[in-house]
């Protein structure tokens, strides 16, 4: 053996040897500790998911109540959203259930079609506005802070009939639907978030035709939606700030979901591929308006424009933004929202040959077999990939403020549900970690969700919920599930303070948290 074999073999040695004790601290120890003072801890739902009353006093029909209702809906169980979790009659169960967590703040999105049953301000539905009046009062009245998201997925089928967000008149209608929601909330609703996860929206709803409103075209109109999109958001934080801040001094942030995307090998294709991954997945809509320079990822204008350019279009398949727009999106934002759920192994491979945001990426995922799965065949269990992602983020947007807008777990809805109880515990330490170890500029964390709800086209087959719904008893009964407990004992101590010595041990989901007797019946 050559000398300088034996040098690589030592080297890949010590590389394996850190590489073990790495993986041993960052991902299977707990550790002890608190979080900083005043960190914000709250749990999340959407207007579709929750509230039922799809037709009732005014609202008029989005985008879901169309699909849902098409007779082939393309959703698993043949379920719709018209009664959900019924929380447009029983939004005072879900005060109740949040003030018995204990949460700081609920995030809850509001119904575009319930307050503007056109989708257009000329049309005001005062039942709507009364609706979220109620709601927010009785938050406030129990201490919790409001945080509305104004775009959840829902919108008002009128506006998709001239186009939705394929149409850039959607723009501007809904920075003054935006404006309303300001000057009719903000006296009291200090914290916006413009867009929930403008990926889904763009890739599911008008690319792969999955979710509402079904248009396929992956690789051409998923890239317009996510364009008009990007543009309502800055339209809806200018309005914000040049109109309500001085007065209502709140702030308007912006949602994206994103994986962790680790490298499946150490192979320098497969650690590229895995930042590309990350860039097509978050950069899409995080560079525009949080990066230093705006506009799109550079390596995503490149690959796009490649394959367009082989494929014969004149230009990018991926729109421009011109000058005057990437500076009217840039620093748009008072922070970050981050909805995480799970991780992927990246590695690269070349894109078939057909049109589409996947094939534009060069790269394919799977999972580790080792990881837990859960009801959902896409979320698989990585507590460590969740520090990794927003140290990722920390670095790539300069120590951006981020708050977490969700995280959660899925399974069928059983009370006693250690895996979720696991799930979140295991996470919120990761977090933890990433503030306290990693310096990291996190100042909240969400919960999805307080309640089971309407899970988009897998129906009721996917619950996310820390309180059970049954949603066979017409009176929508909710109960405590386990996690629910042990998500309120992390929130009454703000993390996991020290009882031991030894500050590392491993994750104490047994011990941590000695359990109440729980009840199945309707306690609230
Ligand atoms: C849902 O409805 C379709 C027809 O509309 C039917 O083929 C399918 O079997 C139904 N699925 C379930 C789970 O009921
Ligand atoms: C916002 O709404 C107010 C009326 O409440 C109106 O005077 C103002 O022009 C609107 N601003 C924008 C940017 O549309
Ligand atoms: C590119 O082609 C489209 C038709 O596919 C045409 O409408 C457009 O004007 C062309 N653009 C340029 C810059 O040639
Ligand atoms: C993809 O395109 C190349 C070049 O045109 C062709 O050789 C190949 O057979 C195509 N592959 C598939 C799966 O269609
Ligand atoms: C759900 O409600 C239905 C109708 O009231 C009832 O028959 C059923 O027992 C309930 N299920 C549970 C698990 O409580």
């Amino acid at each position: 053996m050559s000398s300088a074999e034996n040098k690589k073999r030592c080297m890949a040695m010590v590389l394996l040897m850190v590489g073990l004790f790495g993986l041993v601290i960052a991902q299977d120890q707990f550790l002890y500790g608190t979080f900083p003072k005043g960190f914000l801890w709250g749990a999340a739902t959407a207007s579709y998911q929750i509230e039922g009353g799809w037709n009732e006093n005014g609202k008029g029909e989005n985008i879901w109540d169309r699909m849902v209702h098409a007779y082939d809906g393309g959703i698993k169980d043949n379920s719709t959203g018209d009664v959900a979790a019924d929380s447009y009659h029983k939004y005072m169960d879900d005060v109740a259930a949040l003030k018995e967590t204990g949460v700081n703040f609920y995030r809850f999105s509001l119904s575009w079609s319930r307050i503007l049953p056109t989708g257009r301000i000329d049309q005001i539905n005062q039942d709507g506005i009364d609706y979220y009046n109620k709601l927010i009062n009785a938050l406030l009245d129990k201490n919790i802070s409001p945080m509305i998201t104004l775009y959840h997925w829902d919108l008002p089928q009128p506006l998709e009939d001239i186009g939705g967000w394929l149409n850039e008149e959607v723009v501007d209608i809904f920075g003054a639907y935006a404006n309303l929601s300001y000057s009719s909330f903000g006296d009291r609703v200090k914290s916006w978030i413009t867009f929930n996860e403008p990926l889904v929206q763009s890739h599911l709803g008008y690319g792969l035709g999955i979710f509402a409103p079904r248009v396929k075209g992956s690789g051409k109109t998923d890239y317009i939606a996510a364009h008009n999109q990007i543009k309502a958001h800055a339209r809806a934080w200018r309005i914000y700030d040049a109109d309500y801040r001085a007065t209502q001094n709140g702030e308007v942030g912006i949602t994206f979901n994103c994986a962790w995307d680790e490298p499946k090998t150490q192979n320098p294709e497969d650690i590229e591929a895995a930042e590309r991954a990350l860039q097509f997945e978050l950069g899409w809509f995080a560079h525009p308006i949080f990066s230093a320079n705006g506009d799109y990822p550079p390596i995503m204008k490149e690959y796009i424009a490649s394959r367009s350019a082989k494929e014969g279009y004149n230009m990018s398949r991926l729109p421009e933004f011109g000058q005057t727009w990437v500076n009217y999106i840039k620093g748009t934002h008072d922070f970050f929202g981050l909805n995480h759920y799970t991780s992927r192994l990246i590695y690269r491979v070349k894109g078939g040959n057909e049109t589409s945001y996947e094939n534009d990426q060069d790269l394919a995922s799977s999972s580790d077999p080792s990881w837990p799965s859960s009801a959902s065949s896409w979320l698989k269990v990585v507590p460590w990939g969740f520090r990794k992602l927003v140290n990722w983020i920390h670095k790539e947007y300069n120590g951006v403020r981020l708050i977490v807008t969700e995280n959660g777990f899925s399974d069928h809805g059983q009370i006693k549900d250690d895996d979720r109880a696991k799930y979140y515990t295991s996470y919120i330490n990761e977090l933890m970690k990433a503030i306290n170890l990693d310096g990291c500029n996190i100042f909240g964390y969400t919960a999805w969700s307080i309640i089971d709800n309407f899970e988009w086209s897998s129906g009721y087959t996917e619950k996310f919920g820390l309180y059970s719904i049954n949603f066979t008893d017409p009176r929508r009964p909710r109960s405590r599930k386990f996690s629910a407990e042990v998500y309120s004992n992390i929130i009454a101590n703000n993390g996991f303070p020290a009882s031991s010595t030894n500050n590392m041990t491993m994750y104490p989901f047994k011990i941590q948290f000695p359990s109440k007797q729980h009840n199945l019946h309707d306690h609230l």
